[in-house]
Parts: C-alpha cells; structure tokens; sequence
C-alpha cells in the first residue's frame, strides 16, 4: 500500500470514527490506565452491551488498582461472576498485585512494558498504550484482523505465526501520523459495528473504496485461519447435595473452566453416581439437564438435587463429604454472594 494510500487509509477512519463511531462508553475519555485496562480485559470475548453492568459495578468495589490486588480473590470472582472465561479474573487480580509490587501503583506507561503483565497480551497493551499515553502502536484483536485483512485482501493464513507477525507489521504501517487515540477507537468501532463477520455493511463503510474484499466481494474469505477450533463434547452429573438448606460446594481448579470458582461436584454419569452414593440416606431429584456452550465445548450436565435428612449427625455427614472433592457448606445467600458459574447461579436461584 502506497504512503499516500495509507494515510488516506488511516484519516478516513479518523473522520468516521469522530462522526460515526462511539463517544459515550463509561471507559471513553479518559486516560486513566486503570480504567482503560479494565474496560478491554472486559471487552475481550465479551459485547459492549453486556460489559456496561459488571464495569460500573466492578470500579465501585475497586475503585483504583491498589484496592484491586488487596483484594480476596473470591471477591474478585464474585464480580465477574457470569462475563466467562475466568481466567481474565484471575490475571486481572495478578496484574493488579504486580503493577502495585513492581510500579508503586501506577501502571507503566510504554506498550512493551504493559505487555509483560498478566493477562495483557499485544494487542491489549497497544489499545491501553494508545488510548492512555498516545503511544503509535498498532492494535489487533479478532475485530481489527478482519477488517485489515479484508481491506488488504490479506489471505495468509493467520494460524501460521510468520504470516500473522506480517499482518502486524502491515498494520503498524497503516498507523497515522498523529490521532492514534481516533484511530484505534475507530478500527474498534469499525469492526463492531460495520465490518461485520456475517453481514458486513459495506454500502456505508468509510474505507470501502479501498477495500480488495469488498471490490471483489470476498469479504466471507477473510481473515485466513485454517486451524479451526475442534469443538469436543462432555457430560456430566451435578449432584446439588442438600442439607437443611445448604448445599456443599467444592472449588474447582486454578485452570480450565471456571478456574477458581465454587461450583457442584460432577460425576462421570448416573452410574458412576449411582455406585458413590451407595445408601446415603435421603432422597435425590432430578432437575432439568442443560447444555453450556464453551468456546471448544459443548458440556451437557445433568442435575440431580439430593436431599439429606435434618437429623444427621455431623460424623453420618462427614462420612458422605468425604466421598466428594473437598469443599464445605454453603447456606445458600452465601453460596449466591461466591464467584459462582453463571449456570450455578441460575440453578441454585431456581
Ligand atoms: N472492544 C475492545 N475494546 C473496545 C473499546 N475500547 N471500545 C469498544 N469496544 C471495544
């Protein structure tokens, strides 16, 4: 792309993006490095609409990064309880803790160091960089590498780490000399609002003169990914054991899903059930199965509510929680106010 082209490129989405793209969001002027850090771990794999709730309550439990990393961990679930992908919780808190431990305080300011916290990656640092300090750095989330690929009818195959280093490298020479903040805002507001993946609304794009995708009406051809996600399937029993009103809940693993949160114990199947809870006394219901939708997942769980007797001696109890991945009582308010997973939350509240 010609030096003249490219900066055409780059102002066009700069007057868009003032006329057309998004001016009011809570995370929007402002360059606070807090607020901006908060708002995109958020928005990564997560719509604006939905971001909007959990961002104003989440500052005003932590209002700056120094309440952040003193906080509980289950405190910082707790918030995030229902966005997903928890591991961004996790990191948040860890990033928290370390720009307190190695910055005083105060985050760094250089796009390079940002990338070297937890849970920011490239593209997260350039956008707080840009949007924060002005740094000229080029962003690229899943949105902006279909529009660049798009308009630069970019066909490398973006699993393949050589080509993708080559796409930022083209998209760090379409940057504008000045307004990177515009910029940035505007490929995001692109990407989110025109440079749809399904349907693109190409009739109003501020780039389309230049865009090889829409010219040759390949826009469905971009971006090139050939690893595709092989989505697996899983299921699950969920027992919901029950005693005078509380229910026992164990807290899963520091990885995979739901990493760190309280959730049921799960059984292979109602055999395997079946076989662990011998003659435990009381009776079991079964609730209506539901399939949650992961990423590279599709996890059927199957919940069954077992109703222990009020009478029940603590070593009659011990003898069946021993049986169970570690955990303890919850009455139920508590078991609601933990980080729990989304469909956890709307089962207990039945
Ligand atoms: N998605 C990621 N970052 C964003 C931002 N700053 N504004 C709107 N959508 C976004």
């Amino acid at each position: 792309m010609s030096e003249r082209r490219s900066r055409s490129f780059a102002t066009r989405i700069i007057e868009w993006q003032r006329t057309h793209g998004r001016h009011a969001l809570p995370w929007q002027n402002t360059r606070d490095p807090y607020r901006v850090w908060l708002s995109e771990i958020m928005l990564q794999q997560t719509q604006v609409a939905t971001v909007l709730d959990y961002y104003e309550r989440f500052l005003q439990r932590f209002p700056d990064v120094a309440s952040l990393a003193a906080a509980a961990l289950d405190d910082v679930f707790a918030l995030w309880s229902g966005l997903g992908y928890y591991s961004r919780a996790r990191n948040l808190h860890r990033c928290a803790q370390a720009v307190v431990a190695e910055y005083g305080g105060c985050f760094p300011t250089s796009s390079q160091q940002l990338a070297q916290l937890p849970g920011i990656g490239r593209s997260t640092a350039a956008a707080i960089a840009a949007f924060c300090f002005g740094e000229r750095v080029a962003i690229l989330d899943g949105n902006v590498k279909r529009v660049l690929t798009r308009a630069l009818g970019f066909d490398g195959d973006l699993a393949v780490a050589a080509q993708e280093r080559q796409l930022w490298a083209q998209a760090t020479a379409l940057l504008p000399q000045r307004g990177v903040e515009v910029y940035t805002q505007g490929l995001m507001d692109l990407g989110a609002t025109l440079c749809l993946a399904r349907a693109p609304r190409c009739a109003v794009c501020p780039v389309r003169a230049d865009c090889v995708a829409a010219r040759d009406g390949t826009q469905q051809d971009y971006p090139v990914k050939s690893r595709r996600l092989q989505r697996g399937r899983r299921e699950h029993l969920w027992l919901w054991l029950c005693w005078r009103g509380q229910v026992w809940l164990t807290q899963r693993p520091d990885t995979g899903v739901w990493a760190g949160l309280w959730s049921l114990p799960e059984f292979e199947s109602a055999a395997a059930f079946d076989s662990a809870c011998g003659d435990w006394p009381g009776a079991g219901e079964s609730l209506p199965s539901f399939t949650h939708v992961l990423t590279h997942l599709d996890w059927t769980l199957h919940p069954l509510r077992w109703t222990l007797p009020t009478r029940l001696s603590a070593a009659q109890r011990e003898a069946i929680t021993d049986t169970l991945p570690a955990g303890r009582w919850f009455a139920l308010d508590d078991a609601l106010a933990a980080g729990l997973p989304a469909p956890l939350r709307k089962l207990l509240s039945g």
